[in-house]
């Protein structure tokens, strides 16, 4: 069996939603200290839906897998649902990844989630809706 399945090596290849949105509402940024790896998400936010998201990623195969990925899973989507994005959902989309390979796809969560927290704080009665 190969190592990786033909969707990560897909969005690993082909990346979506790779870039910057300038007039984000919301930016996360993590990173993984032991591989050194960088994730920045951007989110616009209109009517409480992910309008837009992009992503830029200094990683592993993996990690640009994971964060092409899981963009894909939170456009369209109420913000309430980009909130519940696991790493899981994540690697099962991609039609899984290796044990090892499993934090690239909890960085893709975590950004996600720093992006949506950021958002939060510079729009704090928006939280208050949820
Ligand atoms: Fe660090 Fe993949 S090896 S995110």
């Amino acid at each position: 069996m190969a190592l990786y399945s033909e969707k990560v090596m897909d969005h690993f290849r082909n990346p979506r939603n790779v870039g910057v949105i300038e007039d984000a509402d919301g930016v996360g940024e993590v990173g993984n200290a032991k591989c050194g790896d960088i994730m920045k998400m951007y989110l616009k936010i209109v009517d409480d839906r992910i309008e837009d998201v992009k992503f830029e990623t200094f990683g592993c195969g993996s990690a640009i897998a994971s964060s092409s990925m899981a963009t894909e899973l939170i456009k369209g989507q109420p913000v309430s649902e980009a909130m519940k994005l696991t790493n899981q959902a994540v690697a099962e989309a991609l039609d899984g990844l290796p044990a090892y390979k499993m934090h690239c796809s909890v960085l893709a969560e975590e950004a996600i989630k720093n992006a949506l927290e950021d958002y939060y704080t510079k729009n704090p009665d928006k939280r208050k809706e949820q």
